[in-house]
C-alpha cells in the first residue's frame, strides 16, 4: 500500500489560484490525479512550486487530463526535439533562428487558441529557465468576470454568440491579426463562432468567453460599431477586475490552468536573459 502525504490546496489571497501540496510526481495513482483535477476545476489555476521533474514526467502527468493538442507553433519554432507533445516557449536563438516560440515580448490577456472549434481545456506550463526578473504571468477568472458584469451589460449579451477570426494559417504563421482592417466584412473571414457566455462542461458554471483579442472578433448579429463598443466594455470590465493572481516564476514551477474559465497574460522581460518554458496542452469540449 502506498504511503503518502495528503494532497491539499493552499489558496492565495486571490480566488483564482491555489498551490498544490503533497503531490509526488514520482509516485502517484488515480486517486491523486482525481484530487488534482478537483482543485484544478475548483480554482481554475493551480500551481506546483519548485518541482524537479523531467519532460517525460510532464508528458505522463499531462496525459491524465486529456488528449494532447498540438499548438500551431509546435510545427514551427516551438517544437521539442524528442517530445512532440511539448511546446517550447523560449527567447533563445540557435544558429540565428529562434529555438522556441514567443521571444521576449509581452503577451496580452487571452485564452489559448480561442479560435479553434474545440479550444484546449488544459495548459500545463513548467519553468525550465527564468530571468532574474520580468516574464511574470497573470491569471484572472472569467467566471468572476461574468458574475460581476453590470446587469445591463449581462442582458445585452444574453444568448449571444461571438465570431473569432482564425489568426494562424495551416503552417502556424500569424496571418491577419491586428493588421486586418476592422471594417472589412467579417463573413468573408475564416474563423469560428462560440457562445459569448460559455457553460463549463465539467463544473456547469458560466464564464465570459472573450478569446484573445477584440480585433477580429464580432458579436454575431450586431452592427460592427455596436459589437466593438460592447466588446470594449467587456474587455475593460474583465481585465480591470481586482482579482488577479501574479506568478513570479522560479525554476521548476508548474502552472496548470483551465482555459474554459480563466485568461492569462505575460510581462515582457530583458532579452539579454534566457527564459525557457515547456508547455503541454490538453483538449477541451466545443464551447456551449
Ligand atoms: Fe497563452
Amino acid at each position: 500500500m502506498l504511503t503518502r502525504e495528503k494532497i491539499t490546496a493552499i489558496q492565495h489571497d486571490s480566488n483564482v489560484c491555489a498551490d498544490i501540496v503533497g503531490f509526488d510526481f514520482d509516485r502517484y495513482d488515480e486517486r491523486d490525479i482525481k484530487e488534482v483535477r478537483k482543485y484544478w476545476l475548483q480554482y481554475g489555476v493551480i500551481r506546483f512550486k519548485h518541482t524537479r521533474i523531467t519532460d517525460d514526467q510532464q508528458v505522463k502527468f499531462s496525459r491524465h487530463f486529456g488528449e494532447f493538442v498540438i499548438h500551431p507553433k509546435q510545427l514551427q519554432e516551438g517544437g521539442h526535439p524528442s517530445h512532440p507533445e511539448i511546446l517550447v516557449i523560449s527567447n533563445s536563438m540557435k544558429d540565428g533562428k529562434p529555438s522556441g516560440a514567443m521571444g521576449n515580448s509581452e503577451a496580452t490577456w487571452h485564452t489559448d487558441t480561442w479560435f479553434y472549434e474545440r479550444p484546449p481545456a488544459g495548459a500545463i506550463l513548467r519553468a525550465i529557465k527564468v530571468p532574474p526578473s520580468g516574464g511574470d504571468t497573470y491569471f484572472l477568472s472569467t467566471y468572476i468576470a461574468y458574475e460581476t458584469l453590470p446587469v445591463a451589460l449581462k442582458a445585452a449579451i444574453d444568448g449571444r454568440q461571438i465570431f473569432f477570426q482564425n489568426v494562424y494559417d495551416k503552417t502556424g504563421k500569424i496571418r491577419l491579426g491586428k493588421a486586418e482592417p476592422i471594417s472589412r466584412d467579417f463573413r468573408e473571414w475564416s474563423g469560428v463562432v462560440h457562445p459569448l457566455v460559455r457553460t463549463h462542461g465539467e463544473t456547469g458554471r458560466k464564464a465570459l468567453y472573450l478569446g484573445g483579442t477584440s480585433e477580429g472578433a464580432w458579436i454575431v448579429g450586431m452592427s460592427i460599431e455596436e459589437s466593438n463598443a460592447i466588446l470594449a466594455e467587456l474587455w475593460d470590465h474583465t481585465t480591470n477586475g481586482s482579482d488577479v493572481f501574479v506568478q513570479s516564476w522560479d525554476e521548476g514551477d508548474i502552472m496548470m490552468w483551465d482555459n474554459r474559465c480563466t485568461m492569462h497574460r505575460r510581462d515582457s522581460f530583458d532579452p539579454s536573459f534566457v527564459r525557457v518554458m515547456h508547455r503541454t496542452t490538453t483538449s477541451g469540449e466545443r464551447p456551449i
